[in-house]
């Protein structure tokens, strides 16, 4: 091999490179998700590259990463094992087919994956998207009734503020107006619960808010509408991101799962940004100490570096589909890239790191310097409530009047250009998900930056 040919060097390596730290000559054709896309494109945000905490722009400024990408990057930028895992993988295998074939990493990963979750999850199923693996989960659910005898167990329970993705699984158990109104009518037989934010009793909650267990019983009022025997399994997510961040009260996921194995429903626990440490533990479920039927990954198990996601299934439900004659496909449903090699490689390799620098204790750790950050905004202008449970925050800002949103979109802009640190904002709360690797000093960062932006964007 020349040298100009060796990975990462070389004519061919500068043209990649140089290509994707510029900006592009044109911006017309990406049709951006969850964007502006005019507004954008007449004020860019372009990242470069990455590296440990931050980020830097294409006009070479360096930006404190407080989002971990988008709930992704738990172990950080650029981290060396797993550049190395996926610079290895895709020299060696670039793909293999995963129906009726496959090759040695996926049930290597799977091992690993088994070994982490609680309880009895000890079966993973590969997709390649949060959205994926909530679709895939889902129709599991009411495929393992069906083959075990119970196929009019066909209802799913999401609830009020929920999001699972954009499949319209996701959208039809979802409960964010803007992501169903657009899209018809979302599948047949869902209902919802009540969501858990009550800001009237909880605000300025430290930790898990007192008030709302009450609000778990919203599952026996629905068992009691369509009858237990129609009803397929419960989606929540432990704690929910997007809507911009809701805890749920002290002793409500224990409830709820009190519940479902009360009426035969299983359990789905989304933990899409709840895994791989967010909260300390591998996943909500352990923190919590709640064991639901199937847990849904993506975002962190590759520390977002090749998209994948997993559902993490109970051997109950595994089992249920593994009675028939030995030459029978036990579940129609798959990706062509379910268990791709280089997700795979990555996916080790990240957990290889987390475990190596002891990242999913850092939620625990750093929780209360974190909690005592965050709760030094409360009294700024606007502030209205402040969330936080693990390396996650929220703070939620009044709405202007007729306009709601632009308050914390212009937190975003202003934190982003002036304070050169990433948020998140969703609706007019500002939700934060660093890195796992961040220190005392990137959180008192973070929370002098949010302090001046919140004051010159009141
Ligand atoms: C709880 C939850 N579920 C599902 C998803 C969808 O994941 P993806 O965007 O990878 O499809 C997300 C994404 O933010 C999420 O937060």
């Amino acid at each position: 091999m020349s040298a100009d040919s060796t990975p990462g060097h070389g004519p061919l390596a500068a043209h990649y490179a140089a290509q994707a730290t510029r900006a592009p000559a044109s911006m017309d054709a990406f049709w951006m998700p969850f964007t502006a896309n005019r507004q954008f494109k007449a004020s860019p945000r372009l990242l470069a590259s990455a590296e440990g905490m931050y980020y830097k722009t294409v006009d070479g400024r360096e930006v404190l990463d407080g989002t971990a990408g988008l709930w992704c990057c738990n172990a950080g930028h650029a981290r060396p094992r797993i550049i190395e895992a996926v610079r290895q993988q895709i020299g060696t295998l670039d793909f293999a087919p995963n129906f009726s074939m496959s090759s040695p990493l996926p049930f290597v990963l799977a091992e690993r994956l088994a070994e982490l979750a609680p309880g009895n999850l000890n079966h993973v199923f590969y997709a390649n998207s949060g959205s994926e693996a909530v679709d895939s989960a889902l129709k599991m659910a009411i495929a393992y009734h069906r083959a075990r005898g119970e196929g009019q167990r066909v209802r799913l329970i999401g609830r009020e503020k929920g999001y699972h993705g954009v499949g319209f699984g996701g959208i039809s158990l979802g409960g964010l107006p803007n992501n169903r109104k657009w899209f018809g009518t979302g599948l047949p037989g869902v209902d919802h619960m009540r969501h858990t934010l009550d800001i009237g009793r909880n605000s300025f909650s430290r930790g898990l808010p007192e008030y709302g267990i009450e609000l778990a019983e919203d599952l026996e009022r629905l068992v009691t509408l369509h009858d237990a025997s129609t009803i397929a399994a419960v989606i929540v997510e432990p704690i929910s991101g997007s809507a911009g961040v809701v805890l749920p009260p002290d002793g409500y996921l224990k409830r709820i799962r009190e519940l479902c194995t009360r009426h035969g429903i299983l359990l789905i626990f989304d933990e899409v940004i709840t895994g791989f440490g967010r909260i300390g533990n591998a996943f909500a479920a352990q923190r919590f100490d709640v064991l639901p039927d199937m847990i849904i990954a993506a975002k962190g198990i590759t520390n977002g570096c090749v998209p994948m996601g997993a559902v993490l299934a109970s051997d109950d439900v595994y089992d249920a589909f593994t009675h028939g004659p030995d030459h029978a496909i036990d579940l129609f449903h798959g990706y062509t890239y379910s268990g791709h090699p280089l997700a795979c490689a990555a996916a080790l390799a990240t957990l290889d790191t987390y475990a190596e620098e002891h990242l999913f204790d850092k939620a625990i750790e750093l929780g209360d310097y974190w909690q005592e950050g965050i709760h030094s905004l409360k009294g700024l202008p606007n502030v209205i409530d402040i969330r936080n449970y693990g390396l996650i925050g929220a703070i939620e800002l009044a709405s202007r009047p007729g306009a709601p949103g632009t308050r914390a979109y212009d937190a975003f802009t202003h934190a982003f250009h002036e304070g050169n640190l990433l948020i998140r904002v969703t609706g007019d709360v500002i939700a934060l998900s660093p890195p796992l690797i961040l220190q005392k000093q990137h959180i008192d960062r973070i929370f002098q930056v949010l302090a001046d932006t919140l004051r010159a964007t009141a």
